[in-house]
């Protein structure tokens, strides 16, 4: 096993959680940081910083996988799918993004004695016991160790990224238990910040996460679709908190060492009608606009929104005790300002287009 020394590769260092990730380790300069991504656009900002250094390839490129375990003493997994409106429409491509490529790098880190930060995802647990038990409200704080998780049935393919998801898991685990591999599974529940995502039409195609689509239609005068009247609720997580616990866990690899962390802000809970409500009502002071008037509040079903296939999940309230005691972090971004830095960032970064 090689000793905890501080050449980190971040696999997928171009997408959102990725550039803050950079972004804070390379404030850092004891770390010396690889990074692979076929995009860079949320990253140029970065290039040239000392102690980076990027590849424009695809991690799974026959060798590469290997060649980086091979110098690296810190691998952190981030590639994979993870736009629901893909799941019931790609879900092969999801299962293969998401389980058989990964699993390379699982693989190869535990062949090497390299550690393995892992960003799984909060979807893993599904739905909530009420959701399935007609009502019934029972404890609905989600435990890594200790809640169970509950997908919908096969034929509701939105669920094939969590199972996917939640397979590879399974292996990391098996690894860590019976070939001593390091590792570390983030679960994140839905951090959102400045870069994420993209929008339609200008910096990508198809249907991105909830903030980003509520920002689509502040800006370009779209209706603000709420899926299934929007009854469903998040925590919403400001991405530099959720940065932040990802440094802590390079820095006390002991104590993250072979652990699930739950990574989500429980203070921050808000139904999506509610969301798509205080965004519209923030909107204005950001941006100095109105709210356009076709940026309507209309409500559309699933079915009819991501098509056949989707299912949803219910709530997702995490535990993060277990982050709070063994790596002392504590998210410190409030509802409000999470959506309002959020926001401006969009309008600042939008406006021009
Ligand atoms: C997604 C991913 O599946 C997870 O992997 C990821 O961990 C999670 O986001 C996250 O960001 O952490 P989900 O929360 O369902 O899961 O993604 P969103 O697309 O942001 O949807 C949130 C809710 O908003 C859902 O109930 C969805 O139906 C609804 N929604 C979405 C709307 O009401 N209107 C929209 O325009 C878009």
């Amino acid at each position: 096993m090689k000793s905890h020394s501080k050449r980190i590769c971040i696999v997928g260092c171009g997408g959102f959680i990725g550039s803050h990730l950079l972004e804070q380790f390379l404030e850092e300069p004891d770390l010396e940081i690889e990074g692979v991504d076929l995009r860079d656009e949320k990253i140029r900002h970065l290039f040239g910083k000392p102690g980076f250094t990027f590849h424009h390839r695809d991690i799974y490129e026959p060798g590469f996988v290997d060649e980086i375990t091979a110098r690296c003493d810190t691998i952190i997994s981030l590639a994979a799918i993870c736009h629901p409106s893909l799941y019931n429409k790609e879900p092969l491509k999801v299962m293969e993004a998401s389980f058989q490529r990964p699993l390379e790098i699982v693989q190869s880190c535990s062949k090497k004695g390299v550690r393995l930060i892992h960003f799984s995802t909060c979807e893993v647990y599904g739905k909530t016991v009420s959701a399935v038990s007609n009502g019934c409200s029972l404890d609905e704080k989600m435990e890594e160790d200790t809640t169970h998780l509950i997908m919908g049935p096969i034929s509701k393919e939105r669920w094939i990224y969590a199972s996917a998801k939640q397979l590879l898991e399974r292996a990391i685990w098996a690894h860590g238990r019976h070939s001593n591999l390091d590792f570390t599974i983030v679960r994140p529940f839905n951090f959102i910040g400045p870069r994420m995502d993209f929008l339609p039409g200008i910096d990508g195609s198809g249907i991105p996460r909830v903030f980003a689509c509520f920002m689509d239609s502040l800006l370009f005068g779209k209706p603000m679709i709420l899926v299934n009247g929007g009854r469903n609720k998040r925590v919403f997580t400001y991405i530099t908190d959720a940065a932040k616990a990802v440094l802590l866990m390079v820095r006390k690899p002991e104590a993250a060492r072979g652990q699930i962390f739950n990574i989500g802000n429980p203070s921050n809970e808000i139904s999506i009608q509610e969301l798509a409500k205080k965004m519209r009502s923030l909107y204005p002071g950001l941006s100095g606009q109105p709210v356009p008037d076709r940026c309507t509040l209309t409500e559309k079903s699933g079915l009819k929104f991501y098509g056949q296939g989707y299912d949803d999940c219910d709530r997702r309230m995490p535990d993060i005790k277990r982050a709070v005691s063994s790596l002392g972090w504590k998210p410190k971004t409030g509802l409000d300002d999470t959506i309002k830095l959020s926001m401006a960032a969009f309008i600042e970064h939008y406006r021009a287009q």
